[in-house]
Order: structure tokens, then C-alpha cells, then sequence
């Protein structure tokens, strides 16, 4: 465990912009930097650095923070790896104290994962020996040899058989001094009400799953006959080697023909990737039969930026799985689709047709993504034109969150003729749906000119829910970090101590706090405001940390946040009739002051009107004099509502920012 003090000390002398500088071209733009992002696909900077501040942020993908995380991050090691690699470079000394919980607990993890791993590796052999050395593994190496898989093909997969026994392997485990409670812990094995063990993959064939780096994490057993009410996989439960989300067969041993290709065939099913496999089709991965999460697509992204989708020939199959591939077009990767003849899966075609003819056949049916939506989506709506207008409005969502402004145009023209409608309708559609993608991510300036070219005049930028309890959050958390310690003139206070005092004052009510990284966030912040508490016994003004706290915090998701706050020039701070203010970083304190003021309000009101509706349910169930108690505290609470609501129309009119057109506000 690395004292914060060291870490502090580190970040003191590192020079964030060097750091980033190995790994990205670095433009001078003022007091930044900015450069293409190394994190994510990009074609105009978003990614900026803040030497003064020692801090990386991206507007496209959002990744943020201080040198130590983008060390981490880059080579893809522990926070404390990176730290060790940057005092190496920069001759810091990092104190690391023993002892410590963390410390302890990460050594425990530690130990756990390699207990788990000796476990997986013994069963591993136990369930290969079993399948090519024993008379019980006679009839699974006949199931493998009807499905087609040559002996070279189970040696490289490692396929494998647990024997139809109950314990097969529980007693040989037992016999090589494994305890069945380790068994069990990777999901080898299960324990009867009355005691005892029992095998859970018992009579099953064996996929051994491996991750991308080739450890073994886990199995899947295939039962091998139709008929037995019993589900067709069992797989291994998430441990903390095997991560449902971030694994996907055959990657490791797909890796290096996806790089060779620049492409990886996405398939259904562990068969599905060996067959391709012992056809001669090496880049194939299987996301297990589940919708892809963010972690399956950036595995794939370390080894290319295109990707092809064999869909099994079902239609409502393809059509659940649309939003899947949206994630995959909003990380920049380049979607391609094959959809297979109905009642075929990968696996039953390539062997049908053999490898040769079935690579071949899915380099001339690959078809853009879009292309395959418009047509799918259109084949069903053609006739009706509210629906057609829908088909084409859920196709241009798609088309939105491609990054690449020409891939985007080239689609658009050709969507136009798919589509039967105008081109110029479809790019003022497409604009209106980039400037709301825009608005929801908060992307760069640059992306926000870029999307404004599609219309002849900008609309103001609105988020629907600006006076929501999660941007009241955020901009309450953003007031802080930026004027924390500024006095507020007609308060004289601290920011800090009077918005701390008139919203959490009265209850803490930590659990209430909405988005996650705001929640240690303000435990923090609380933290800081009872430890002043405590001692400010001659009623000193409670002070604020500073930035560099923030910056420098151990928690990665807060630094990150403070990354991103300082990195913009403006910070939200509320919408006054319709009207987006932005505080500037330079603001007076006038002006802090109706920000802090107006988000205050609002985050009481929010809470007054949440505490009215649970009374108005309550009242519907109470009787007597309760419900008479009930009625009075409601008046009570309607009238503090109506005190609040006065205080905020004081805001908004006293601003003297309400009048400002619209034009200006960014
Ligand atoms: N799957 C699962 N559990 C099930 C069914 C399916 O985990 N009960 C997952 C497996 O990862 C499987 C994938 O979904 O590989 C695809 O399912 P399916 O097509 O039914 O299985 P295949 O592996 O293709 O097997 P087969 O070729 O024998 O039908
Ligand atoms: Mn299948």
C-alpha cells in the first residue's frame, strides 16, 4: 500500500504532458495540449491535456485523470504498478507501508486466484485424461467424432468428458489432496443437503474456457443426448478468475487471426468457433449466447476495428440483438452482419458447405450493418408510412453513433436510396439525433461545430431533464470543486459550508445520493466537513480541499471527475427559463453565488416533492387520526414547497441573467 503522501509527492514532479507524450503526438493549444485519443478510435482530437493542472481528459470516450491513471490505463496495469513505474522514471521514492487492510486483503485475493487457478488446471487434465484414456470416455469421444472434431481439433481446444458417475471427480480430487470445498468454489462440484459431494458436470462433454491470455477460468459441459430434461450447458459460475461479461470463447485463440484478418467473426456458440476453427476460419470468437457487454467489445477492439455478426437464421433472434450492435457501433468499431439461411447456425453451414466455400461465402454476404437494419427494419414497414417513418428515424440512430463524419455521409447517401427518402431530409434528421447524442454524452467542442454543420441554425443546448436530481448533483458537485472555498458575499460563508449546512445539514442522507461516483464523493466531502465540525470550537470558517485533493485522490472514479470538471471551461450550474447558464471558471462571486443559490433550492425542492409524494401514499392508507396528522404535516410540506419555489423565481429574476439571449450562452 502506497501512502498517499508518496503518491502526493509523486504527482508533484511528474510531467503529465512527457507521460502522455510517449504514447500520443501532443499539439500546444494555449495553457493545453490536445492530440488524438489513445483510448478509443478518432479521427479530430478530443483529448486534451492540463500540464498545470497534471491532468488527461477525453471528450469522446471519457476516460480522465491524473498520470498514474493514464499509466494504468495505457499499459493496462494496477494503479499501484503504474505509480511504481513513474517513480522509477521521475527517482521518487514511494513509501509503501505493510500491514494495511487493503494490503491484506489484496494479498487474500490474490491467493485466492492462484488456489483457483491450481483447481481449474487439475480438473482441466482430470476431464482430458478422462475423455481420451478411460471406456467411459469412449462414447463422448464417439459424440465429438459424429459432430466432426478430429482428434487434432480436441487436442487444441482441450475438450474433454466428466464421467457419468456422481463423484468421479470429487474422489479423485479427494485422492490428490484437493478439498472439495475448493472444488466447489470453482463450480467443479456441489454439496448434498445430507453432506457428502457430488459432481455437477457429471456425463457431459467438456469446453474448457480460457481467457484471453490463455489461463484456464472455467468449463461448459454439453449434455450429449436430446431427450433428458436437463439444460444443454452447465457453465462455470463467475469467480474471480471467470467474468461472464469479460469473456468471450476463443479469443486467445482466435487473437492472432483477427489481428491478421482485421476482423473477427462474432458467433453464437462454443461449437459454432470450433468448427470455423478446424475449417481454417481462425478468427472466430462466441459471446456464449448472451447480448455483447461493453467488456466483450473492447477485448475485441485490442485486435481490430471490424467486426462481423453471423446471425443464426431466425428473424426475432436478429431483431433483439439490433441494440447490441449499436454498442458496438458506438465504440467505433466497423459492424458487419451476415445473416444465415434460416434453420442454419455457423457451425451446421461451414460443414455443409466446407471451409473454403463458407469463408468465401461470408466475405461476398458481409453487409454493412446499417444497410442490413434499414432492410430489415423496411421489409416489415414498407406499406405503412408512420411506420416506415419510425424504420428510418431507429436506422438513423444507428447511423448517429458512428464517430466518422465521412463513414456517416457515405452511409446517408446510399440509406437514401435503400430508404426511398430524400437525402437532405435524412442529414437534417441526422443532425437534430447527433446534437441529442451530443447533449446526453457532452462531447467536445469540436464534435458540438461539427454536428451544428448539418443545420443552418443551432438550437440551444437543452438536456430535457436539466432540473433533475442528478444534474442538480452534478452541479452542486461541480460548484464545489471549482469555488469551494470562495465566500459567498451575501452569505458569509465558505460555498462549501453553506451548501453543506442548508442541504445536508439536517439529515445525512449519504444513500440518497443518485449516480455512484457522486456518492464517495460526497462521503468524502462529508468526511472533511465533521472532521472541521469537531474541532471548530472558535467557529472558524470551514475550509474547502483543495483541487489537487481531488486530483490526486486514490479513488479513481473521483479523480477522474475532478479531471473532467477542471478540464471544461464552464461549468453547469442551471437553467433559467429555458435558458443555459454557464459559470464561468473566472466568475465573481455574484454570480457563484446565484448558481450555488439556485442549485440549493432546487436539490430542496426535489427532496420536499419526493417527501410529499411518499406522504400522499401514505395518506391513502392511513385512517382516523392519523390520516388528520397526515393531511397537517402535507399543508406543512406544501408550504415549505411554496417558500422554496418563491426562492428560486428570486433566483432566476434577481439574476439578471434570465434576459440574455439565447446565442450567447456558450
Ligand atoms: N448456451 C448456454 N446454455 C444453454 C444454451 C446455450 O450457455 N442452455 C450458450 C452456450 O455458450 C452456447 C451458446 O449459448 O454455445 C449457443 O447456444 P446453442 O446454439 O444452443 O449451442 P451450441 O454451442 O451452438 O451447441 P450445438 O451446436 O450443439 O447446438
Ligand atoms: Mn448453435
Amino acid at each position: 500500500m502506497i501512502t498517499e503522501n508518496s503518491l502526493d509527492q509523486l504527482l508533484s514532479v511528474v510531467s503529465i504532458e512527457q507521460v502522455v507524450g510517449d504514447y500520443v503526438t501532443l499539439k500546444k493549444a494555449g495553457a493545453r495540449y490536445t492530440g488524438l485519443c489513445p483510448f478509443h478510435d478518432e479521427k479530430t482530437p478530443s483529448f486534451s491535456v492540463t500540464p498545470s493542472m497534471g491532468i488527461f481528459k477525453c471528450f469522446g470516450c471519457n476516460k480522465g485523470g491524473n498520470a498514474i491513471q493514464f499509466v494504468r490505463e495505457i499499459e493496462n496495469i494496477t494503479f499501484a504498478e503504474a505509480a511504481r513505474q513513474l517513480a522509477d522514471r521521475y527517482g521518487v521514492e514511494l513509501i509503501e507501508v505493510g500491514n494495511k487492510m487493503d494490503e491484506d486483503q489484496y494479498q487474500e485475493l490474490q491467493r485466492k486466484r492462484e488456489g483457483l487457478q491450481v483447481v481449474l488446471d487439475y480438473a482441466q487434465g482430470f476431464f482430458k485424461q478422462q475423455l481420451n484414456d478411460t471406456e467411459d470416455g469412449a462414447l463422448a469421444l464417439s459424440y465429438f467424432h459424429e459432430r466432426g472434431y478430429t482428434q487434432e481439433t480436441r487436442q487444441y481446444w482441450g475438450l474433454g468428458y466428466s464421467p457419468a458417475s456422481w463423484d468421479a471427480l470429487v474422489k479423485d480430487a479427494e485422492s490428490k489432496g484437493f478439498k472439495p470445498e475448493r472444488l466447489q468454489e470453482a463450480g467443479l462440484v456441489k454439496q448434498r443437503d445430507k453432506g457428502g459431494w457430488y459432481d455437477m458436470y457429471r456425463g457431459r462433454v467438456i469446453f474448457p474456457l480460457k481467457s484471453s491470455s490463455g489461463k484456464m477460468v472455467g468449463f461448459a459441459g454439453r449434455k450429449m443426448d436430446k431427450t433428458e430434461n436437463s439444460p444443454k450447458y452447465i457453465n462455470s459460475p463467475e469467480t474471480e478468475l471467470y467474468k461472464k461479461s469479460d469473456f468471450l470463447y476463443g479469443l486467445f485463440e482466435a487473437k492472432q487471426g483477427i489481428g491478421k484478418e482485421d476482423n473477427a467473426y462474432l458467433v453464437e456458440g462454443y461449437t459454432d468457433v470450433i468448427t470455423l476453427w478446424q475449417a481454417g476460419i481462425r478468427n472466430a470468437v462466441a459471446s456464449s449466447g448472451t447480448a455483447l457487454t461493453p467488456g466483450q467489445i473492447r477485448l475485441i477492439r485490442k485486435f481490430s476495428n471490424n467486426i462481423t455478426v453471423l446471425y443464426d437464421g431466425d428473424a426475432a433472434g436478429i431483431r433483439a440483438s439490433l441494440r447490441g450492435i449499436d454498442l458496438l457501433l458506438g465504440e467505433g468499431l466497423n459492424v458487419n452482419v451476415v445473416a444465415l439461411p434460416e434453420g442454419e447456425d455457423p457451425d451446421s453451414l461451414c460443414k455443409s458447405m466446407g471451409g473454403e466455400a463458407f469463408g468465401n461465402y461470408l466475405k461476398e454476404k458481409a453487409q454493412n450493418f446499417i444497410f442490413f437494419k434499414a432492410q430489415l427494419l423496411l421489409s416489415t414497414s414498407a406499406s405503412d408510412p408512420i411506420k416506415k417513418s419510425e424504420a428510418v428515424k431507429d436506422v438513423l440512430q444507428s447511423v448517429a453513433l458512428i464517430q466518422d463524419s465521412i463513414k456517416r455521409s457515405v452511409l446517408t447517401r446510399e440509406l437514401s436510396n435503400i430508404c426511398a427518402v430524400d437525402e437532405s431530409i435524412l442529414i437534417q434528421e441526422l443532425g437534430a439525433l447527433l446534437r441529442k447524442n451530443l447533449r446526453d454524452n457532452q462531447a467536445s467542442e469540436q464534435m458540438l461545430k461539427e454536428a451544428s454543420t448539418y443545420v443552418v441554425a443551432p438550437q440551444p443546448v437543452i438536456p430535457e431533464d436539466a432540473f433533475s436530481e442528478f444534474h442538480q448533483e452534478g452541479a452542486l458537485f461541480r460548484l464545489l470543486l471549482l469555488f469551494g472555498d470562495r465566500v459567498m458575499p451575501s452569505h458569509g460563508q465558505t460555498v462549501f459550508q453553506y451548501a453543506i449546512e442548508s442541504i445536508m445539514g439536517e439529515s445525512s442522507s449519504v444513500a440518497e445520493f443518485k449516480e455512484i461516483i457522486h456518492s464517495p464523493l460526497f462521503r468524502n466531502i462529508w468526511q472533511v466537513w465533521e472532521s472541521q465540525q469537531s474541532d471548530a470550537a472558535e467557529a472558524m470558517p470551514l475550509s474547502w480541499p483543495s483541487q489537487t485533493a481531488f486530483i490526486h485522490h486514490s479513488d479513481s472514479a473521483i479523480s477522474a471527475w475532478a479531471a473532467d470538471v477542471l478540464s471544461r471551461d464552464y461549468v453547469l450550474s442551471e437553467e433559467f427559463e429555458k435558458n443555459y447558464i454557464y459559470i464561468k471558471k473566472e466568475s465573481d462571486d455574484v454570480q457563484i453565488q446565484m448558481g450555488v443559490d439556485s442549485v440549493v433550492a432546487h436539490l430542496k425542492r426535489i427532496k420536499i416533492e419526493k417527501e410529499i409524494q411518499a406522504t400522499l401514499e401514505r395518506l391513502l392508507e392511513a385512517q382516523g387520526e392519523e390520516q388528520e396528522l397526515l393531511m397537517e404535516y402535507l399543508t406543512q410540506l406544501n408550504e415549505t414547497k411554496l417558500e422554496i419555489s418563491k426562492a428560486l423565481g428570486a433566483a432566476v429574476s434577481g439574476s439578471g441573467f434570465g434576459a440574455q439571449p439565447k446565442s450567447t450562452q456558450i
